[in-house]
């Protein structure tokens, strides 16, 4: 099974950034653990990361992987445009947070992914990332 993460805005930051909110790990102790996660579950894993909201929609746009776990970082509040890239690919995928945004100011409440995401998971720090994949793990091995 192939995934492709996809991180947007400021997640690069991660280490540097509110660590009140995120903790502190950096975003490549982010990247190695989920994928050192996948490989465990040999899980075909692909991990993309941008600040630009157009590249974010290209990556939806082109990539094969099976499904999406989507952390669009403050797009999620905002990206009409990443919203409509995941409806036109039509694939699975969970969004999920690092924060808990329902803990946070009222604007991070509200997203443009969550009613057409198959689940939300935020709140987890990294474990966020790792129970999203063990979802689609556990999704498309139990059949
Ligand atoms: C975030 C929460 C968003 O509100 C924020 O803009 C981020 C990170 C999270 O992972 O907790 O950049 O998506």
């Amino acid at each position: 099974m192939n995934i492709t993460i996809i991180n947007g805005p400021n997640l690069n930051m991660l280490g540097q950034r509110e660590k009140e909110h995120y903790g502190d790990f950096s975003y490549k102790k982010l990247v190695d653990t989920v994928k050192e996660h996948a490989a465990y579950k040999s899980v075909d894993l692909d991990v993309f990361q941008s600040n630009h909201e157009g590249e974010i929609v290209s990556k939806i746009q082109t990539s094969e992987s099976d499904c999406f776990i989507v952390n669009a970082g403050a797009y999620t509040h905002t990206s009409i445009a990443v919203r409509d890239a995941l409806a036109a690919v039509s694939k699975p995928f969970l969004e999920v947070h690092i924060s808990n945004v329902y803990a946070r100011d009222r604007f991070r409440h509200s997203s443009y992914l969550s009613d057409i995401a198959e689940g939300v998971i935020c709140g987890l720090g990294i474990y966020s990332y790792i129970a999203a994949i063990d979802y689609f793990v556990h999704k498309y091995s139990s059949v």
